[in-house]
């Protein structure tokens, strides 16, 4: 078995399977945006359930869903008015457009574009967030953005989620959310786009515990994603170097996946210290402090940061398999749009009605076919990546069993009907992914 290592094999099976599809393919589509189909709407619904519970199910975290709208001080005050800020620069001549900072410097130093070696204009500073107008006019004073991230939503509400929810410090905030940037260069499909979802969680401490509790959430960051089945060589924390660290951080590290296109950042861990509450309090005029009997203090912000698109494209990227027969994806048996698949051998009611039965009183997510040769029920399942498929035969009709196909090995054996979804459970519970040679 092989692993992914061109990733236009992943988008073309994407589009075939019903995963993912461009956006407004009719109108022949629009740069770097996608629309999620049925399986993958259900892959990314079950990637975000298991983040929203991991965070959600602990006592000091709390949930929230912002506007997507806010008031544009916000942006003022959080520091991407003036500083979320590209450098772009064009060519000339095949008017190609790149991130400054992306071009290899020999290129920048001589003004040469890297594509037709035209000239290349002078970087220019280009804000990334999507500006729109509320109510009628369109002028200077209604103009508001897309918020170009979920944090922003919850910095701005830690007062009252901590005073409706009578949390104490520390605690943290949790966030599922659309964020929006005008990216220069989107692209490697849904990696870079210019809509996407982020799974944002802010963490609020004292001062001087912020160092202990950045290393735990590093940590328990890290475990989340091996969780996903992602192959653990495939995974590093990278620490930011001091030149690296954005104007609000600390401390930040990025866990990173190796994509075929190299590693690239998945989720970033940030210490954001008291940066985000401080310029709130100081925009808007109201007190953002921690007050008790004993203590006032600006609680400082330890924020873990992933990117939903970006974590199924991980999940996916990480499951693509083929083999000389088949291309498949050996994802995590939970995480699987189809936990399990149901076959009769053939299209008889006698078979068929077992089938249905069993469908009906499955626990898990399930699919059903009837059609075409068993062969071909069986890849079409491997490339959308069910680990099980059930065959229902005449034998069933007596011995009350059926016939079980791993995705990953290809081994069949039989078990009784009734014990169906504990086998699943109990395989699912110890699986690892299958290895491949690349
Ligand atoms: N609040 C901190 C923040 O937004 P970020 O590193 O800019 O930090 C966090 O973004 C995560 O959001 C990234 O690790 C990535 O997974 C995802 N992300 C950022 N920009 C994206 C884009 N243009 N397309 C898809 N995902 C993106």
């Amino acid at each position: 078995m092989t692993s992914l290592d061109d990733m236009q094999d992943l988008v073309s099976l994407c589009k075939r399977r019903g995963f993912v599809f461009p956006s407004s393919e009719i109108y022949g589509g629009i740069n770097a945006c996608w629309d999620y189909g049925p399986l993958g709407v259900q892959l990314k619904r079950t990637i975000k359930d298991r983040w929203w519970n991991a965070m959600t199910s602990r006592k000091d975290i709390e949930g929230l869903d912002a506007a997507i709208l806010m008031h544009p001080r916000t942006w003022e005050a959080s520091g991407h008015v003036s500083g979320f800020v590209d450098p772009l620069v064009d060519c000339k001549k095949c008017h190609a457009r790149f991130r400054a900072d992306h071009l290899e410097p020999a290129f920048l130093a001589i003004h040469q574009c890297p594509t037709c070696r035209g000239e290349l204009t002078d970087p220019r500073q280009f804000n990334l967030m999507f500006k729109t107008f509320m109510g009628p006019l369109e002028d200077s004073a209604s103009q508001i953005y897309l918020r170009p991230e979920t944090a922003q939503g919850i910095y701005v509400n830690f007062l009252n989620v901590a005073q409706s929810m009578r949390q104490r410090i520390p605690f943290g905030i949790a966030q599922i959310g659309k964020a929006f940037r005008n990216e220069i260069t989107p692209g490697n499909f849904i990696f870079r786009t210019r809509e996407f979802e982020q799974m944002e969680m802010q963490f609020f401490v004292k001062p001087g515990d912020d160092s202990e509790w950045f290393d735990r959430w590093k940590e328990s960051r890290l475990q989340w994603q091996l969780a996903l089945g992602i192959r653990p060589e495939r995974l590093r924390v990278e620490p930011h170097s001091a030149a690296e660290l954005a104007h609000y951080a600390r401390a930040a590290v990025d866990i990173q996946y190796q994509f075929p296109f190299g590693w690239q950042e998945l989720e970033g861990i940030h210490n954001r210290g008291d940066f985000d509450l401080t310029r709130h309090q100081t925009w808007s005029g109201k007190k953002m402090e921690w007050v008790t009997e004993t203590e006032r203090f600006l609680p400082y912000i330890i924020e873990t940061s992933a990117g939903c698109d970006r974590t199924l494209l991980v999940v996916l990227a990480d499951a693509y398999r083929m083999d000389d027969e088949r291309a498949l994806l050996a994802l995590h048996p939970d995480l699987a749009p189809y936990q399990v698949a149901f076959f009769p051998l053939m299209k008889k009611p006698e078979l068929c009605e077992i089938a249905e039965k069993l469908c009906r009183d499955t626990q898990m997510r399930y699919d059903y076919d009837e059609t075409g040769s068993i062969g071909k029920r069986y890849r079409r399942q491997d490339e959308i990546g069910t680990p099980f498929g059930v065959t229902i035969d005449y034998d069933t009709l007596s011995t009350q069993t059926a016939t079980i196909r791993h995705r990953d090995t290809k081994a069949q054996e039989r078990i009784p009907l009734e014990s169906i979804d504990a086998y699943i459970k109990d395989k699912s519970a110890s699986w690892v992914p299958p290895k491949a040679d690349l």
